[in-house]
C-alpha cells in the first residue's frame, strides 16, 4: 500500500467494481486474460488469499498454477531467488507470492520479469487485503473518506493492520489503533493514526471497526496472561459494540479465533461484514491480474460488457 496513490487505489477499486457481478452470475468466466498465467506461490498457510487469486485469475480465463514451500525444492536448499529464477524460466505472467520474511516479494521482483504480488510478508504487509477492506467499506458505507475506523488487536504482528494504516489514512479515513500495549509499538503515530489502547475507547462512536487475530506464530513469547485474560480486556462482543455508531460494521480479515478477539454472535450478526470481505476478494484480485497484465481500465470495462 506504500507503493500505491491514491489515484491506484482508486482505479483498482473502480476496476473491481466493474468485475464484481461476473461472480454473480451462472456462467462465471470471461476471457479477458486467456493465454496468461499466474503462479500461486504460498510459503505460508492460506485458505482466503490463496484460494481467491485462484479463483479470480480462472475467472479471467488465465491458466493457474500453485506452488507450497513444503511441497517446492526450498525444503531442499534452494534459495527464494532461484526458485524464483526457475518458475520465471516457465514464463509466468504473474507471481503471487506469500513469505514470512517481510520484504521477500521485493527481493522476488528484482530477480524475475514476471509481475509480483505481495500476498502478504511477515508482518510488513498484505496490501490486498487492504484493498478489498477498502472495497468493502466503500460498498457499505458508500465512501472512506471521512469515516472513523477503528483497528483492534495485535498491532505489532499484523501486516493486516499496517496495510490498512496507510490505505484508510491514504484514503481519508480516520483511523485509531488499540489493543494491548504490549502489541502495539511505540512510534505508531507516525502512520497518521491515533493510539488509544483500551478498546473500549478505541470503539467509540466509530463507523467502522476492525478486528485482528493474535499472531501466535510471530510472537517470541506470550504478550498477555491467557487467552481468557485477553478476550474479557480486549475482545469485542455485542455489549462492547454499544458504544460504537449505531450502523458501526465489523471486519476482520480471518482466520477468527471465535470467542477470544470476537464473539461468535458478532462474527456471525447483521453488522459483520466478514464474509462479504471475502466475496469481495476475488473482484479485488481479478481488478489487481487485470490491471497489471490485461490492460487498461477503459479495455476491462468495454470487455467485461462484451462479455456480459
Ligand atoms: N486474510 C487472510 O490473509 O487470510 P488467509 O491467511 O486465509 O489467506
Amino acid at each position: 500500500m506504500g507503493q500505491l496513490s491514491v489515484d491506484d487505489i482508486q482505479l483498482i477499486l473502480d476496476t473491481a467494481d466493474s468485475f464484481k457481478d461476473i461472480s454473480l452470475r451462472e456462467i462465471k468466466k470471461v476471457p479477458t486474460l486467456r493465454g496468461k498465467s499466474v503462479v500461486n506461490f504460498f510459503y505460508e498457510a492460506s485458505t482466503r488469499t490463496r484460494t481467491s487469486f485462484e479463483v479470480a485469475a480462472k475467472r479471467l480465463s488465465a491458466d493457474t498454477f500453485s506452488l507450497t514451500a513444503s511441497a517446492s525444492s526450498m525444503v531442499k536448499g534452494e534459495t527464494l531467488l532461484d526458485t524464483g529464477r526457475n518458475l520465471q524460466a516457465m514464463s509466468p505472467d504473474v507471481i503471487v507470492i506469500r513469505h514470512s520474511s517481510s520484504g521477500a516479494p521485493h527481493l522476488l521482483a528484482k530477480g524475475v520479469k514476471a509481475c509480483v504480488v505481495n500476498a502478504g510478508d511477515g508482518i510488513n504487509e498484505h496490501p490486498t487485503q487492504a484493498l478489498l477492506d477498502l472495497y468493502t467499506i466503500r460498498e457499505r458505507k458508500g465512501r472512506i473518506r471521512g469515516l472513523n475506523v477503528a483497528i483492534i488487536g495485535d498491532i505489532a504482528h499484523s501486516r493486516v493492520a499496517r496495510s490498512n494504516m496507510i490505505g484508510l489514512t491514504k484514503m481519508g479515513a480516520n483511523v485509531t489503533i488499540g489493543g494491548p500495549p504490549t502489541m502495539i509499538p511505540v512510534g505508531m503515530e507516525a502512520f497518521g493514526v491515533e493510539v488509544v489502547p483500551d478498546p473500549r475507547k478505541a470503539i467509540r462512536e466509530k463507523d467502522v471497526v476492525m478486528m485482528l487475530r493474535i499472531q501466535l506464530e510471530r510472537q517470541r513469547k506470550t504478550l498477555f496472561p491467557s487467552l481468557r485474560e485477553y478476550s474479557a480486556a480486549f475482545g469485542l462482543d455485542t455489549e462492547a459494540l454499544k458504544s460504537a455508531k449505531p450502523d458501526c460494521v465489523i471486519m476482520h480479515p480471518g482466520p477468527i479465533n471465535r470467542g477470544v478477539e470476537i464473539s461468535s454472535e458478532l462474527a456471525d450478526g447483521p453488522a459483520s461484514l466478514i464474509l462479504d470481505q471475502v466475496a469481495n476478494g476475488v473482484a479485488v484480485r481479478m481488478a489487481i491480474l487485470y490491471l497489471l497484465i490485461g490492460g487498461s481500465k477503459a479495455d476491462a470495462v468495454d470487455k467485461e460488457r462484451t462479455a456480459g
